[in-house]
Formats: structure tokens, C-alpha cells, sequence
């Protein structure tokens, strides 16, 4: 990916085998938001392919790569901040799978989303809070309406870009169980940007290492913490 003069991210090739969990990590501007706009479609590739579930997908609008299976957070919080949570959700059940759904009934009426909705919102626990206004929401359950507004889009693969930024410290470990609870039970696809060392280490089957829009190491966690390059170019251990 160029942009001007500059190469923002550099002839990265790697696979994510379905299932797996990978975390991206690299220092500030080393690419890895970058990298996620290039998988979701906001960013178009300078050079090079992006596969989804056996099929290219470099020319694929962000829309329908989100109706073949992959979804991805914000860093930044994207809910209607005067709907309820119950309705954030429903809007996105029903906006990313509208055949689903027979929008036509109109929103009151429409059980599938409705269910899918409350199960989002059961699943990332926010359950007893579905009338609450998202704008009265503290950060944390912000976040975890955001999760639970990319799981109301169905998805196979999911891009989380710094999922606990932003969420204080009694909040991380729920976040965490959280995203434990979608990559185990749901079976699902994941790859986080995370900065916590800690998390990555816990939750990860494979690792990959971004500096400079390079990919560096992609290894299993072990196998990266244990790498002297990433421990001295990132990690700066000595
Ligand atoms: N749309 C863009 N135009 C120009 N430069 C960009 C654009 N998006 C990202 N960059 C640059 O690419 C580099 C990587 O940024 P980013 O992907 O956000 O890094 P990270 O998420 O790893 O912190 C930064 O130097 C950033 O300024
Ligand atoms: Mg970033």
C-alpha cells in the first residue's frame, strides 16, 4: 500500500487458517490499522490480493465483504449515540443481512433481527441493559456494544483493532472474556491489534509482527516473544 512517496504497508503475505486467533502487534505507525483497512476495503491495494474463505476479494466494496463473512470494530466507538442498545443492534442485523430479515414489516415487527440483537447483547454482557441510550453507556460497555454490534453482522472473521484501548482496568478482563467466549464458543475467525502483551500471549495461536509495514515474525507466541530480532526491535528486550 502507497501512499505518495511512502510504502505503508509492505508486501505483507500471510494466511489465517479459519479458526485460528491472530494477533497483530508492532510499534505506533508500523501499519497494522493500515493493514486492517487494506483486509476490510477502505484502503485499495497499490499492489497484491486480499483472499476471504477461498475467494479474492481485492475489488469487493467494504459492504459486501462485510455479506461474505467478515466484520471489523473501530478503534473509534461507530454507535448511534440516542438509540438503545437493543436498537443499535437491530439496525445492524438488519443492515448487514437485509434478505434475512423482512425489512418491509418494518423494525417493531422484525423477530429475526430482534433475536439476533438480544443475543449479541446477551453474548457480550450487556443483557439487562437493552433500553439504556448507548450515549449514557460508560466506554467500557461502548466497546462491548461495538462488539456486539459486529456480531449482529455475522460474521466468519472478525478484526478487532485495539479492543481494550481506552477501557479501564476492571473492565479489560471482561473484555477479554468477552472475546475468549467469541473465538471459543462461536468458533470464529479473529484478528486483534493489541498492545498488552499479556493478552496477545493468552489468546493467540499465532502472532504476527508489523515494523515499518513489514511483516517481521508470524510464529506462534512462544515462538515470537522468543525471537531475538522482535525482542530487541519491539519488545526492546535485551
Ligand atoms: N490514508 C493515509 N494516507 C497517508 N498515510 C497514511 C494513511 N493511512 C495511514 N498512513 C500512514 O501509514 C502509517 C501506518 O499507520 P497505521 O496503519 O495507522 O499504523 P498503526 O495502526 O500500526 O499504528 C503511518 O505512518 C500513517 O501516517
Ligand atoms: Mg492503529
Amino acid at each position: 500500500m502507497r501512499f505518495g512517496g511512502a510504502t505503508i504497508v509492505d508486501d505483507v503475505s500471510f494466511t489465517v487458517p479459519a479458526g485460528l486467533f491472530v494477533s497483530i502487534i508492532g510499534p505506533n505507525g508500523a501499519g497494522k490499522t493500515s493493514l486492517f483497512n487494506l483486509l476490510s476495503g477502505l484502503y485499495s491495494p497499490s499492489a497484491g490480493s486480499v483472499w476471504l474463505r477461498g475467494d479474492d476479494i481485492t475489488g469487493m466494496p467494504p459492504f459486501a465483504r462485510v455479506r461474505h463473512g467478515l466484520g471489523r470494530s473501530f478503534q473509534l466507538t461507530t454507535v448511534f449515540t440516542g438509540l438503545s442498545t437493543l436498537e443499535n443492534t437491530r439496525l445492524a442485523a438488519q443492515a448487514s443481512h437485509p434478505g434475512n430479515y423482512a425489512f418491509w414489516r418494518g423494525a417493531g415487527h422484525n423477530r429475526a433481527a430482534r433475536e439476533r440483537a438480544a443475543w449479541a447483547l446477551e453474548t457480550v454482557g450487556l443483557a439487562g441493559k437493552e433500553r439504556v441510550v448507548a450515549g449514557s453507556l460508560s466506554h467500557g460497555d461502548k466497546r462491548k456494544l461495538d462488539l456486539a454490534i459486529l456480531l449482529c453482522s455475522e460474521p466468519e472473521v472478525l478484526l478487532l483493532d485495539e479492543p481494550t484501548a481506552g477501557v479501564s482496568a476492571e473492565e479489560v478482563p471482561v473484555m477479554l472474556e468477552v472475546i475468549r467466549r467469541i473465538r471459543q464458543v462461536e468458533g470464529k475467525t479473529v484478528l486483534m491489534v493489541e498492545h498488552k502483551m499479556d493478552v496477545v500471549h493468552d489468546l493467540s495461536d499465532r502472532v504476527a509482527v508489523l515494523a515499518n509495514g513489514a511483516l517481521v515474525a508470524y510464529d506462534t507466541p512462544a515462538a515470537v516473544m522468543a525471537d531475538p530480532f522482535v525482542r530487541s526491535a519491539y519488545l526492546g528486550v535485551t
